[in-house]
């Protein structure tokens, strides 16, 4: 982090220098640390639309340029050569590993897939009909109740072991979640399956058949963790962030991210965009559905559309439209009403002047979906699937956090504008 440029604030006649910070990549950070001690003024960003809340060696994203990198590699290189356990390890660790590290990584992720039997019958508290991500919310904070031995924060031994049993135990609870709600019997994990197969396995097969997982669906799954594994500073990271900035266990820190990651604008969005091409049902009535979406008083909004830091185009939604057209080809699924609604709805978007006026393009939710619901899954169980993806950026993000010295418990502060002070009135009085 280059310093040694200077921004100045004029404020009641007084000059106040401000650092500015340069990054690797990305525009520069004016430092405002010192400035309520020197200055005694806050400064005022509702939604963090210009404030960095912490610097970070992880994810970069360039909106403009509609590019993602992961520890400096761009997302689609990953998404062609590499694979959901070895970007795990990269950012995890920083580097790629090689073979050596590699296979010890994936053999201590895949040793730790199964879960504490007593967690069965927790999960059996649930109704149901519960949605899946209620259940996660409730099983990963509960992991805390569980593996006592990986909840204190300052040992780095613990936060190691912590960080493989969420990525190796999510899949399996996201999985048991799905098979609760279906009433069939939780499959345990098989260990000398892939990442992603073993998820589809524990998904898909039932005690009373075999089941023989499709090495061209495990792919497609393993290229959807992928592309979701980390997003910098979203809401649900800077959720996982603030969690732990007080000190909170990992297990509370996930449950925590995975709370904010459901709703609709953020990961929530692939199950509404989906329920929004199904409610459109034919493409006769997109026109309804776009003008709806234009129509300041109206609250509707074309799920799986816009971004707030892509402006230019989603990078991930590129290479998972690549994706869902060799699924679908695969399954030769082709006259898919709810395909050919999407299909129409993102030329015409396209191609209007309201969405592109407002560079508004289709982002990742908008095809993985279509490549999920494909693959068989209830729409109740794509958010999931992004928690269960994006864990691994949760904890690299919370570890590097930890690990850092400078590591202040996350308090904003406000820009009060209630009733000034006033004196207690006895009931009588009011
Ligand atoms: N449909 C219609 N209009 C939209 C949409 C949309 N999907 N998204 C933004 N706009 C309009 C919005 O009304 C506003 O118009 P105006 O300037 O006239 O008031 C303008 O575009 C800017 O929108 P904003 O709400 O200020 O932008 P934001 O950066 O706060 O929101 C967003 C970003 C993703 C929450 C939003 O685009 C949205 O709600 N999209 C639909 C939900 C969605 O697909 N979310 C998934 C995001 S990608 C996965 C993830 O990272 O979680």
């Amino acid at each position: 982090m280059a310093e040694g440029k200077t921004a100045k604030l004029q404020l009641g006649g007084k000059d106040f220098d401000l650092a500015v910070l340069s990054p690797t990549a990305g525009p520069d950070v004016i430092d405002i640390r010192k400035l309520y001690g020197e200055a005694g003024v806050f400064t005022y960003d509702p939604g963090f639309t210009s404030t960095a809340s912490c610097d970070s060696t992880i994810t970069y994203i360039d909106g403009d340029k509609g590019e993602l990198w992961y520890r400096g590699y761009p997302i689609e290189q990953l998404a062609e050569h590499s694979h959901y356990l070895e970007v795990c390890y990269l950012l995890l660790y920083g580097e790629l590993p090689n073979r050596d590290q590699l296979v010890d990584f994936e053999t201590r992720v895949t040793r730790h897939t199964m879960v504490h039997e007593q967690m069965h019958y927790f999960f059996r508290g649930f109704r149901r009909d519960s949605h899946p991500m209620a259940t996660m919310v409730g099983v990963v904070g509960a992991m805390s109740a569980f593996y006592h031995d990986s909840i204190d924060i300052n040992d780095p031994v613990q936060r190691e072991i912590a960080s493989i049993r969420l990525i190796a135990k999510v899949p399996t609870i996201a999985a048991m979640a799905y098979k609760y709600s279906l009433g069939q019997p939780f499959v345990y994990p098989r260990n000398e399956l892939d990442y992603a197969s073993n998820f589809l396995h524990m998904c898909f097969s039932v005690p009373a058949e075999p089941y023989q997982v499709d090495p061209a669906l495990a792919r497609a799954m393993d290229r959807i963790f992928t592309l979701h594994a980390d997003h910098e500073q979203n809401a649900s990271t800077s959720t996982v962030r603030l969690a732990g900035s007080s000190g909170a266990n990992p297990f509370a820190c996930i449950a925590a991210g995975i709370a904010c990651l459901w709703g609709p604008a953020h990961g929530g969005a692939n199950q509404a965009c989906l329920e929004m091409l199904r409610q459109i049902g034919t493409v006769d009535r997109i026109p309804e559905f776009l003008a709806r979406a234009k129509d300041k008083n109206d609250p509707f909004r074309l799920m799986g559309f816009g971004h707030r830091v892509y402006k230019n185009f989603d990078p991930r939604a590129k290479v998972m439209k690549e994706s869902a057209d060799e699924v679908l080809d695969l399954l030769g699924i082709h006259n898919n009403p709810t395909l050919q609604v999407a299909k129409e709805l993102e030329r015409i978007a396209l191609e209007d002047e309201y969405f592109v006026a407002k560079k508004l393009y289709p982002n990742v939710d908008f095809y993985s979906g279509i490549i999920l619901e494909a693959i068989g899954f209830p729409t109740s169980m794509f958010t999931p699937i992004f928690a269960l993806s994006r864990t691994v950026g949760w904890i690299s993000q919370w570890k590097e956090m930890i690990a850092d010295p400078q590591n202040k418990i996350g308090r904003p502060r406000q820009l009060y504008v209630g009733a000034p002070r006033r004196d207690y009135k006895p009931l009588d009085a009011r």
